[in-house]
C-alpha cells in the first residue's frame, strides 16, 4: 500500500499540493467551508491516481488545496464510508495520502444524531472520546506497520490543546459547543429504537457513520487531530421520528456556519 500512496502523493505535489500545514475533512452537508477557502489547486477524487473514486451523489467528492486564514491547508470535500461498500483500508487512504503530504494537525467533521438528549438538532458536538461499533479496524491488515504501530495507544486520541483551544473559541463566539463521545455504526440504514437505547446505555452523546477510522489513522500517524460533529437530528427512542437523509443534510448545512467559524478561528491560531 506504501507505493500506491506514494504514487498518489507524486501526482499531488506535481499538482502543487505542496506542504500543506492542516487536513481538513468534511462531512455530509458540510460543504461550505470551501467557499473561505482561496484555492489554488481542485480535483475531484476519481481523477486522483488510487484514490478510492467518490459513489455518493451528494459528495462532490473532491481534494483542494489553498490558503484559509494565512495556512495552507489540503480538504476532503466529501469522504468514504464503509457503507457505500468500501473497505477500511480505502475510507482511511486519504488520511495516510494527508499525512505523506506532510500535513501537521487533521480537522475533522460530520454530521452525527444526538443520543444525549440534552443536545438539540442543530447544536455542534466537540468528540471527546469515541465508541468504535464498525466491526473492524484500519490497522487490521497486512503491511499496516509500515506507518507506524500496529498497536497505536487510544488513551487520547483527540488532541487535548486544539480541543481546548476550540471551546475557548467557541465561548468567546457564542457558539454553544456540547463535548460528549462519538459512536461510529456501520448504516447506511439509521438506527431503531433498541440500538439507540443501547446505544445511549454504552456511554455515546452522538451517533455516525464515520470518523473514527480516520482518527485510528491519524493517531497510528501521530497527527494530532480534533473532530466536531453537527447534530442533525435527536435520537429520542421513546418518541421517534421518521427521519429523511436529505433532511439530515438541511440541518447540517444550516448549522454548517458554526462549525466554519470555530474551525477558521482555530486555524487562525495554530
Ligand atoms: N444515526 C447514524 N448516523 C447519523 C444519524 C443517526 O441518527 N444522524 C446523522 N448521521
Amino acid at each position: 500500500m506504501i507505493k500506491q500512496i506514494q504514487k498518489t502523493v507524486s501526482f499531488l505535489k506535481e499538482r502543487n499540493f505542496e506542504a500543506p500545514e492542516i487536513g481538513i475533512i468534511l462531512g455530509t452537508g458540510l460543504g461550505q467551508l470551501t467557499e473561505h477557502l482561496s484555492v489554488e489547486e481542485e480535483i475531484s477524487y476519481n481523477h486522483i491516481p488510487n484514490f478510492p473514486t467518490a459513489t455518493v451523489e451528494f459528495h462532490k467528492g473532491k481534494l483542494l488545496y489553498g490558503e484559509l486564514e494565512g495556512k495552507k491547508v489540503v480538504v476532503m470535500q466529501g469522504r468514504f464510508h464503509l457503507y457505500e461498500g468500501y473497505d477500511l483500508r480505502d475510507v482511511t487512504y486519504p488520511v495516510r495520502v494527508m499525512g505523506m503530504l506532510g500535513i501537521k494537525k487533521l480537522l475533522v467533521s460530520n454530521a452525527a444524531g444526538a443520543i444525549n438528549l440534552e443536545f438539540k438538532k442543530g447544536d455542534l458536538m466537540l468528540i471527546e472520546d469515541h465508541i468504535n461499533l464498525q466491526g473492524g479496524s484500519p490497522l487490521g491488515f497486512h503491511g499496516v506497520e509500515q506507518f507506524g504501530e500496529r498497536f497505536v495507544d487510544m488513551s487520547e486520541p483527540y488532541d487535548l490543546e486544539m480541543r481546548t483551544k476550540l471551546l475557548e473559541i467557541a465561548a468567546a463566539n457564542g457558539i454553544q459547543l456540547n463535548q460528549g463521545v462519538y459512536a461510529s455504526v456501520f448504516g447506511p440504514q439509521l438506527e431503531t429504537k433498541a440500538e439507540y437505547r443501547m446505544l445511549k446505555i454504552i456511554g455515546a452523546d452522538a451517533v455516525g457513520m464515520s470518523t473514527v477510522p480516520e482518527v485510528i489513522v491519524a493517531n497510528q500517524l501521530k497527527i494530532p487531530v480534533v473532530a466536531v460533529s453537527v447534530l442533525t437530528d435527536e435520537c429520542d427512542p421513546d418518541n421517534l421520528a421518521p427521519i429523511d437523509v436529505s433532511e439530515i443534510i438541511a440541518v447540517a448545512g444550516k448549522a454548517e456556519p458554526k462549525m466554519i467559524t470555530i474551525f477558521k478561528a482555530l486555524i487562525k491560531a495554530l
